[in-house]
């Protein structure tokens, strides 16, 4: 049994969990949740005291053997440095292991958030088994993590996997400060864009949108409000996942033809508007990746769910152990 901590550091929120590892299993046993503080030294300080008072909670458990940090890229994983993530505003070449190690002389370990979760899915969820995973987040931001031939790729700076910076369209919605990329209509932010998007063309022709009766709502459409919108089957609402879905097949059909993947496991959004999207991404991998490569492919929603966060730091702490050698 050994005791592990997780961090997950979000645009939107942030958590510390704690989690209990026994042969191929994972449990948490504790979490907090915070919504991420305006300076990173606020939430950084957060971070730690929070861990601290759920160590002290649950000392009975023994003591904490790693720390594993989840967040969003570019970071440098080897100096423990979060460089300058989009969805993280602010927030540029920040120290983030330090404060832990320093706090509780453990190891400590930092990953791309993508790429953390892609672990975890591997190891304990919808990837298990797969020796060539992709893990594509398609939440706050899109990003992906690979598992090339039963290994973490992580590329020569650490910036594998950033295929939401891919531009799929010469014109769309913005999203890694680039119009028309895959981060750009395939994640919360390019959701709602789209949403705006098509209520400012629809009021200019005298009509609007389900999602939003009036003029005044448009700065606050949300990508969760045209998502229930679709869940009931509004026109409008549907119209919009199905160009995100169009355009997630042509990123995944990308992805197919590059890395011919056996597996591809897609979290958040994916998993909630599943029914929408997967008919379509079908449609277009089937007209655009090499069919020897889509025949051995499967596209599964996350299984560990909303808590995906929560595992992904807890196995890289999980991984870091077993780098050092120090994890039976
Ligand atoms: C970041 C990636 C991250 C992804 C998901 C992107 O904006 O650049 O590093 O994996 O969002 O959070
Ligand atoms: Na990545």
């Amino acid at each position: 049994m050994t005791l592990l901590a997780g961090i997950d550091i979000g645009g939107t929120k942030c958590a510390v969990s704690l989690g209990i590892q026994t042969d191929d299993q994972v449990r948490i046993i504790a979490k907090r949740r915070f919504l991420t503080l305006a300076s990173s030294d606020s939430t950084i300080e957060r971070l730690v005291s929070d861990l601290e008072e759920l160590l002290h909670e649950h000392a009975a458990e023994g003591p904490i053997r790693a720390i594993g940090i989840s967040c969003g890229g570019p970071l440098n994983s080897k100096a423990g440095i979060i460089l300058s993530p989009p969805n993280l505003p602010g927030w540029s070449r920040v120290d983030i292991i330090r404060p832990f190690r320093e706090r509780f002389g453990v190891p400590v370990a930092l990953q791309n958030d993508a790429n953390a979760c892609a672990l975890a899915e591997w190891q304990w969820g919808a990837g298990r088994g797969s020796r060539n995973m992709i893990f594509l987040t398609f939440g706050t931001g899109m990003g992906a993590g690979l598992i090339l031939d039963g290994k973490l790729y992580s590329g020569a700076s650490d910036m594998a996997g950033e295929v939401g910076h891919i531009r799929l369209e010469p014109t769309g919605p913005m999203g890694y400060g680039k119009i028309g990329s895959f981060e750009g209509f395939c994640s919360g932010g390019g959701i709602a864009e789209l949403g705006r998007m098509m209520a400012n063309q629809m009021f200019a022709e005298g009509k609007h949108p389900s999602f939003c009766p009036t003029p005044a709502g448009i700065a606050a459409i949300t990508a969760e409000a045209i998502g229930e919108a679709a869940q009931r089957g509004e026109t409008d609402a549907l119209l919009i996942f199905q160009e995100v879905a169009y355009n997630l097949g042509r990123g995944l059909a990308i992805l197919v033809d590059i890395l011919n993947p056996d597996c591809i496991v897609i979290g958040s959004i994916y998993r909630r508007q599943q029914a929408i999207l997967e008919p379509i991404i079908w449609e277009e991998l089937r007209c655009e990746a090499l069919p020897h490569s889509l025949s051995v492919c499967k596209v599964l929603p996350a299984e560990l769910k909303d808590n995906v966060g929560d595992f992904a730091g807890l196995s890289v702490a999980m991984h870091q152990l077993l780098n050092e050698g120090s994890l039976a």
